[in-house]
């Protein structure tokens, strides 16, 4: 088929890549120049293991191309994929302007029947909105559909997940439409959920929030198993065996971040009281994902002691292991929170020190995880790279002024880290 995917963004790049690679013809269409250059050059401009192959192996079969003509991305395909932003306003309320100008221009471009499809997350009835912003242009006379998509990439296995969906959402109000949608997805022998276009774009934010509830949840327990004396991730491993809870999600740490969850958990709360439906459980989830943070430092306090003048290394700063990405992450915070406090802090990431650069001034960036820890007076884990996982522990002791480890992500065995010599402080397991 001929798709042409409104966005070269995370959602958009690995979306128009993995059809191209299931052998149909995309064009990927984004206004912004320079990332349309940098594509056609063979560069991409995210850190997303295994998608570069995939988009080098299609954009050099001529069925992946890349283009900033708007226009002609519509014209030439049969299917229109929106997969724009939809950032947090100050309210938290999502911003839905970038997925109402490309609308405009579907609904200006339109020359004949076309599906639309909104793969961005978009609040209850957008699928409407969407539908009426192209009728009002003069391409409205044709025949068109619009259908709501809902997208569950991970970020960091992204084409995994593409590839091997727990389930397809389609949202439509025509079955014939549904049906064209639903045979993109057929190679992939998923699960095909159909129903209507608001409870697709419902399920979308009710699928976020549910899961960040699941980690809310575990760090409260994991804030009771600190006092109490229990092991959280026992607690998890022994609740996630009941199929009912299950056991993805559990992992109690430093808290949520990244390009979803905050965002989405904001807009799902501002939607609910605009339709006077009071956001109580949202609004603990949040508060309790804010709160997690402070708890970081109040771990390194009861470790290290005051923080005036003390070095204190950093070791993961990306929101999540596998991604460079920076937004919302853990990190930005809790580093404010541990200078404002008189620290200093050496950090290292292995992929995301570029960005972070960008959102943390004044910090000192190390070259590896040895480099960080140097005369530090504590060791503090934001992100569970592999890289961290299988550090020399025993190298890292004779670098460190003070050998104390604070583990935001609970990376490390307790009984392997005592037998060193480490003063250690997890999250919810008791030292
Ligand atoms: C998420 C959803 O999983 C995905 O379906 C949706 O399309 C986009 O949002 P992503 O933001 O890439 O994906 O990351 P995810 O792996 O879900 O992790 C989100 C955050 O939760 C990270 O900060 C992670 O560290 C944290 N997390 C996750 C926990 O603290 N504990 C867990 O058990 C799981």
């Amino acid at each position: 088929m001929k798709l042409s995917v409104f966005g070269a963004g995370y959602v958009g790049l690995v979306t128009g890549a993995c059809f191209a690679d299931l052998g149909h013809r995309v064009i990927l269409a984004d206004i912004d120049r320079r990332k349309v250059e940098m594509l056609r050059k063979g560069r991409i401009p995210i850190f997303e293991p295994g998608l570069d192959e995939v988009v080098k192996r299609n954009a050099k079969q001529g069925r992946l191309l890349f283009s900033t003509e708007q226009p002609r991305a519509v014209r030439e395909s049969d299917i229109l994929f929106i997969a724009v932003g939809t950032p947090s306003l100050p309210n938290g309320e999502a911003d839905l302007s970038q997925v109402k100008t490309v609308a405009k221009t579907i609904g200006a471009n339109l020359d004949g029947d076309k599906i639309i499809v909104n793969k961005s997350t978009v609040p209850v009835g957008m699928g409407d909105l969407v539908a009426s912003i192209i009728r009002e242009q003069k391409g409205g006379r044709h025949r068109f559909s619009v259908v709501s998509n809902p997208e569950f990439l991970r970020e960091g296995n992204a084409v995994h997940d593409f590839m091997n969906p727990d389930r397809v959402v389609i949202g439509a109000s025509d079955p014939k439409a549904a049906e064209t949608v639903a045979q993109l997805f057929r190679p992939l022998n998923a699960r095909i959920t159909m129903t209507d276009v608001r409870s697709a774009e419902m399920i979308k934010y009710a699928s976020n929030a549910f899961l960040a509830c699941k980690i809310s949840f575990i760090n409260e327990i994991a804030a009771l198993c600190d006092r109490v004396g229990a092991d959280v991730n026992e607690v998890a491993s022994g609740m996630g065996q009941d199929k009912r809870i299950g056991a993805a999600f559990l992992s109690a740490g430093a808290g949520f971040g990244g390009s979803c969850f905050p965002k989405d958990t904001l807009a799902l709360i501002h939607v609910s009281e605009r339709e006077g439906v009071e956001a109580r459980l949202l609004r603990s989830v949040v508060q309790v994902n804010a709160d997690q943070r402070k708890r970081m430092i109040e771990k390194v306090k009861e470790v290290v002691g005051p923080l005036e003048g003390r070095l204190i290394a950093v070791w993961g700063l990306a929101f999540k292991a596998n991604t460079d990405d920076m937004r919302e992450a853990v990190s930005v915070d809790v580093i404010e929170l541990l200078r404002a406090a008189g620290a200093r802090i050496r950090a290292y990431d292995p992929a995301a020190m570029a960005n972070a650069r960008k959102s943390l001034p004044g910090v000192a960036f190390a070259k590896d995880p040895y480099d960080a820890v140097k005369d530090a007076d504590g060791l503090l884990i934001l992100t569970e790279w592999n890289e961290f996982k299988e550090a020399d522990l025993g190298r890292v002791k004779s670098l460190m002024r003070k050998p104390a480890i604070i583990d935001g992500r609970n990376i490390f065995d307790l009984k392997t880290v005592k037998a060193l010599g480490f003063t250690y402080r997890g999250v919810g397991r008791s030292a």
